[in-house]
């Protein structure tokens, strides 16, 4: 039975959602039906079709009570909405439906586990969330709350572990047909932990063991754990919130974290060899993956980041975006992400150019806009001498641009969106450290309507950001101070529009 509060959030978003004009969405990017979305959910492949949920509030564009939106899509680049799946309306998350995952059960049906969140008054008038594991059973559209929720409370954690951040549980089918899952906790030290819980049939489960501890060493809480094998090791990602910066890997706030190891099957070991960021941009937080019928790792993350999330204003229709969806795969220990390769489907109108020299500032043909891949390859124009700086700015008219820019010297890209047009003195520019050897690194750019994502050296590193300037601004230019030779091939990234199913 659907109640009030879910048959509400559906209509409002069914009504509003028609004041929204497709030109101020993303084009390729999902974004939030109408009002608030923050992390992916329930990211899943079921009868036939790519599910995306989301936390939601459909009445804002601010964070609020959290719902569950949801979308479909036939390749991850197309959605479609589908009413809204989950909202706060039984006892146990009457504060909140967060964030979770989704599986297929063997008997067909779809089932979703997220954090229940009821919030606990204090003495200080203020007030704490009680945070357990709930699960809603349904058919791809429409799921009804399992009467044995919650799954998973305070009495399933370790000794010490917090009630109040217990949450994000993603799920996974083991290949003998039971299940694990991992969700995200803080222990008695106060800062982060990933639990494990097991069950044979989805709804019954108990605690198997504390997969991951943070120590206090990547921020304090971790959120959104997704775990994963892939090319021979085992990956958990996580967004751990309060980071202190490390040099140029990791910055102060809301990060996220890749770690690699090995991992024993017999008792559900892993071990730790490598962390690395995830994106090394502003707006990317609480990444899901999943695993496509042809045997794909994608990853698809909020552009988005809770340190952030005041550059555009508030008087808008909706406020949220996901990434592009991007193709895992580790090499030598390290995450590398590339754009789904169904993009390319999108591209169209050609524009190439090789061996541009080039000593300020220049302006090619063909080379603007604001749905476009482009690829470039640098290197310096003038063997003898190294260039001090190479600068891609894009999003550009008389008043506005975001840059890129490369210092060969230091190895540093670094982006910087001050003058996009944000009026927030927010975060705006993020610097990375970058491999590259005598001046040359590729780099791969692709901009939809509201955002820039950059893959660097075919996916080594990823910088994201989101940019709200004005559409009108869809220049291109490049800079060198000193002198740089490149190679670039740039397409048009087609429109499509969204639909509602
Ligand atoms: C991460 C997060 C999750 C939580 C959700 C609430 O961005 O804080 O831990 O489930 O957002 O909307």
């Amino acid at each position: 039975m659907t109640s009030q509060t879910l048959r509400d959030a559906r209509k409002y978003e069914e009504v509003y959602e028609k004041n929204i004009s497709g030109e101020s969405r993303p084009a390729f990017h999902l974004s939030a039906r109408i009002g608030w979305m923050n992390d992916p959910n329930g990211f899943s492949y079921y009868d036939g079709k790519y599910h995306m949920f989301y936390q939601y509030h459909p009445y804002d564009c601010h964070w609020g009570p959290m719902h569950w939106g949801h979308a479909v899509s036939a390749d991850l680049l197309h959605w479609e909405y589908l009413p809204a799946a989950l909202a706060p309306d039984e006892s146990y998350d009457k504060d909140g439906c967060y964030s979770g995952s989704a599986l297929t059960l063997p008997d067909g049906r779809q089932l979703l586990m997220y954090t229940g969140v009821v919030r606990e008054p204090q003495k200080n008038g203020g007030f704490l969330e009680i945070q357990t594991q709930c699960l809603a059973v349904g058919d791809g559209r429409d799921y009804e709350k399992y009467a044995h929720n919650p799954v998973l409370d305070e009495k399933d954690l370790p000794k010490g572990s917090s009630r109040y951040d217990f949450r994000d549980p993603k799920m996974w089918q083991r290949a003998d047909g039971t299940y694990l899952c991992v969700v995200g906790n803080r222990p008695a030290d106060g800062s982060g932990q990933v639990v494990m819980f097991e069950s044979t049939d989805g709804f019954q489960w108990k605690f198997k063991k504390v997969l991951a501890e943070n120590q206090g060493r990547f921020g304090l809480m971790w959120e959104c754990p997704d775990f994963f094998f892939l090319d021979g090791k085992a990956v958990l990602i996580t967004s751990p919130q309060d980071m202190l910066p490390k040099e140029l890997e990791y910055h102060n706030g809301n990060g996220t974290l890749c770690l690699i190891g090995d991992y024993d099957k017999e008792t559900d070991t892993f071990t730790q060899q490598h962390d690395q960021s995830i994106d090394y941009g502003i707006d990317f937080y609480a990444p899901q993956t999943i695993l496509t019928p042809d045997g794909r790792r994608i990853m698809i993350g909020w552009m988005q980041n809770w340190d952030t999330c005041t550059l555009r204003n508030t008087d808008l229709p909706w406020f949220g975006q996901m990434s592009l969806p991007r193709e895992l795969s580790i090499k030598n220990g390290r995450l590398y992400q590339q754009p789904l390769r169904e993009l390319e489907g999108l591209r169209c109108n050609r524009a190439a150019y090789k061996n541009v020299v080039f000593h300020e500032t220049t302006v090619l043909p063909g080379i603007k806009g604001r749905r476009i891949d482009m690829e470039l390859s640098l290197a310096p124009g003038d063997a003898e001498r190294m260039y001090e700086k190479f600068a891609v700015r894009f999003a550009q008219n008389d008043r506005y641009y975001t840059a890129f820019s490369f210092r060969p010297k230091e190895s540093v890209l670094k982006i910087d969106r001050k003058f996009s047009g944000t009026r927030k003195a927010i975060i705006h520019q993020r610097r990375s450290l970058v491999n590259a050897k005598n001046g040359e690194l590729k780099l791969r750019l692709i901009l939809d309507r509201f955002s820039a994502e950059l893959f660097i050296n075919d996916g080594e590193q990823t910088m994201t950001a989101v940019i709200y300037t004005d559409l009108d601004a869809d220049g291109i230019s490049f800079y060198a101070d000193g002198s740089v030779r490149m190679d670039i091939v740039k397409f048009d990234l087609e429109e499509k529009e969204y639909e509602t199913v």
